[in-house]
């Protein structure tokens, strides 16, 4: 009796053992296969870098650290996108949801040339030559980010680099396609990037050719071990002075003393049920959410982009475009500029505005306040979610493919050409304001101080962007999208048709990334992508959008969503990109 009853009881723990094993690797396996990863992901422009964020991230660095990490990767790895020689925008997001902006966007230098713009191209070209150099700011973007949110040695962030650079690695895929355009072609072989990207007969590397930095890492060293401040008051800056002044370049060395980085509060706007944080004018942020809240009012859901309703979205989406083209002029420096830009997130303005799409009928430029303007292209950008719920979305720049195309042999440096964003945007640039010889010396002397503690007034003005680094959070918190982009004026276009495909069109965020675009451009325009469904592009030229045809569309999304505990990460394939995580 006892016997058999003992028997059955441990017949009874076997079979709970057995069920309770087998529920775990149940969810074991649920998990494995609906989560792509559960700690932390980093979405860069290539798998290198990606990887190189994720290592930080384990090592248990914040989402600062990943982010400083992958973009001075990136540096490398498409060196026509971005660098040291740049500026950044940094929307980050702490452990308990508070969003901040750091931008280090580049300034306009105290000896700017007044009549500089009479110098901006009518058509959408390389814009090349060092008067359009702004004052870097990237270095400074990331000493306060990392200031601010940092945990791992500053110096840490930059020793993958640094190998990278002076070891060398295969030309990136991305890159050598690029190189073989006649015009950058042409471009690399005739100025001193040749000394980056040549063989030694002067023609431009191929795949398979090895990439390195050696200069570049010298710089890097020198800034891992003293900080930002060997940059822009030490050697490496009074370096690059002489190359850029040598190239006819109006920078000095006190515009690199003086520049100040700049930190705010993310505007933060209610779109449906998530908020949406993302940073101030001049950046293109406000344009980005100015299309998103248009379109919100339509109510749109999956059945948006199905059947009959399917020519519809598309029309209202490109009219909504159109008039965000036209609010891009009064994107600004706020501290510079009087005009308020905050009416644009303005909940009547932006009815009033749908009222004016019409569903059956498209107008001239002018009823958009579209006042035709020359677009622009490049860009990079890193969307990151670290283990501890910190997050970042930066985007960064040299502006133009290779910036004004101008290297310092010095310290292995490309320069932006920043300066060309007030094109077609703005009638003049303001340097850093010298308030002293205006006033009488004894005031001059209290305003210097005052100004000096107000600091960003002696900082000249920052030129108009569309970067646009987000990072959107449902109500519950259930939700969170890291998001940006990368592709000049397309930045705002591609980012929206993201959002919209994965929040409210129920796609899945890879599919949300690859889907086609349509970019509307700054002549009322309407350019789709190649591959883009025939009969939606007939059916938006039978309701009158002027369609014509980009040859290129330089447009990337880089993101990362959390779920509950799920993570996914997409790097764009646009850019042959690859995400990392644990
Ligand atoms: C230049 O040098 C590279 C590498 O040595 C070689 O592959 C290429 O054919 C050369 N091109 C010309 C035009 O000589
Ligand atoms: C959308 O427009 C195209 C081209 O005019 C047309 O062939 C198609 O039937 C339209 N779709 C719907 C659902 O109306
Ligand atoms: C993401 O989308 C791309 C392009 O459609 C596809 O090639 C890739 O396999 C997808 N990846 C995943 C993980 O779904």
């Amino acid at each position: 009796m006892v016997k058999s009853q003992s028997r059955r009881c441990c017949l009874c723990i076997l079979a709970l053992v057995c069920s309770a094993a087998i529920i775990c690797l149940c969810i074991y396996f649920a998990n494995k296969n609906t989560c792509e990863f559960t700690h932390a992901a980093v979405s860069a422009d290539s798998e290198m870098c990606s990887n190189i964020g994720r290592d930080m991230l384990r090592q248990g660095g914040s989402a600062v650290d990943g982010a400083i990490a992958a973009l001075l990767c990136t540096g490398l790895v498409n060196p026509q996108s971005m660098g040291l020689g740049g500026g950044a925008i940094f929307t980050i997001m702490d452990k308990i949801g508070k969003v901040k902006i750091i931008s280090s966007r580049e300034t306009v230098p105290k000896s700017v040339r007044a009549d500089l713009l009479k110098d901006c191209p009518k058509t959408l070209t390389l814009t090349t030559g060092s008067q359009w150099i702004g004052v870097p700011g990237e270095l400074r973007g990331y000493e306060r980010a990392h200031q601010l949110y940092g945990k791992l040695p500053w110096a840490k962030l930059f020793e993958p680099t640094i190998k990278l650079a002076r070891e060398g690695f295969p030309m990136p895929v991305y890159l050598s396609r690029f190189l073989q355009f006649d015009m950058i072609k042409m471009l690399i072989q005739n100025s001193q990037l040749c000394e980056l990207f040549c063989h030694k007969n002067k023609t431009v590397f191929g795949p398979g050719d090895i990439l390195k930095f050696p200069k570049l890492a010298e710089t890097m060293e020198t800034i891992a071990k003293e900080g930002a401040d060997a940059f822009y008051t030490g050697k490496i800056g009074k370096d690059l002075i002489q190359d850029v002044q040598a190239a006819g370049g109006v920078i000095s060395l006190e515009d690199l003393k003086a520049f100040q980085v700049r930190v705010s509060d993310a505007w933060s706007v209610q779109l449906g049920v998530y908020k949406m944080h993302f940073p101030p004018p001049p950046s293109g942020g406000p344009i980005l959410n100015f299309i998103l809240q248009l379109m919100h009012g339509f109510k749109l859901s999956p059945a948006s982009v199905q059947g009959d309703q399917k020519n519809l979205t598309l029309h209202r989406y490109l009219e909504a475009a159109k008039f965000a083209t036209g609010q891009k002029h009064n994107l600004r420096d706020p501290l510079f500029n009087s005009r308020d830009m905050t009416y644009i997130t303005d909940e009547k303005f932006i009815e009033s505005i749908r009222a004016l799409i019409s569903d059956g009928s498209t107008q001239e430029a002018s009823y958009y306040n579209i006042n035709p303007s020359a677009d622009r292209f490049g860009t990079t950008h890193v969307s990151v979610m670290a283990a501890d719920g910190t997050a970042v979305s930066v985007t960064s720049t040299i502006n133009h493919m290779f910036g004004s195309s101008i290297y310092s042999p010095k310290t292995g440096i490309i320069l932006n050409n920043e300066l060309a964003d007030f094109c077609g945007r703005a009638d003049s640039v303001t340097p850093g304001e010298d308030l002293s010889p205006k006033i009488s010396s004894y005031f001059s002397h209290i305003l210097n101080i005052l100004v000096t503690l107000l600091s960003n007034v002696f900082t000249g003005e920052q030129p108009p962007s569309s970067m646009a680094p987000a990072i959107l959070q449902s109500s519950s918190q259930q939700k969170t999208l890291v998001i940006g982009g990368s592709g000049g004026s397309m930045i705002t276009t591609a980012m929206a048709l993201s959002i919209m495909n994965h929040l409210w069109f129920g796609m899945s965020l890879n599919e949300s990334i690859a889907a086609k675009i349509v970019f509307v451009d700054s002549k009322n325009t309407v350019n789709f992508e190649h591959g883009y469904h025939k009969t939606a592009i007939e059916a938006m030229k039978a309701l009158g959008h002027n369609v014509k045809g980009y040859p290129f569309f330089f447009n990337v999304v880089n993101a990362v969503s959390k779920e509950g505990h799920c993570l996914s990460a997409v790097s764009d394939a646009r850019k042959n990109g690859r995400s990392a995580g644990y």
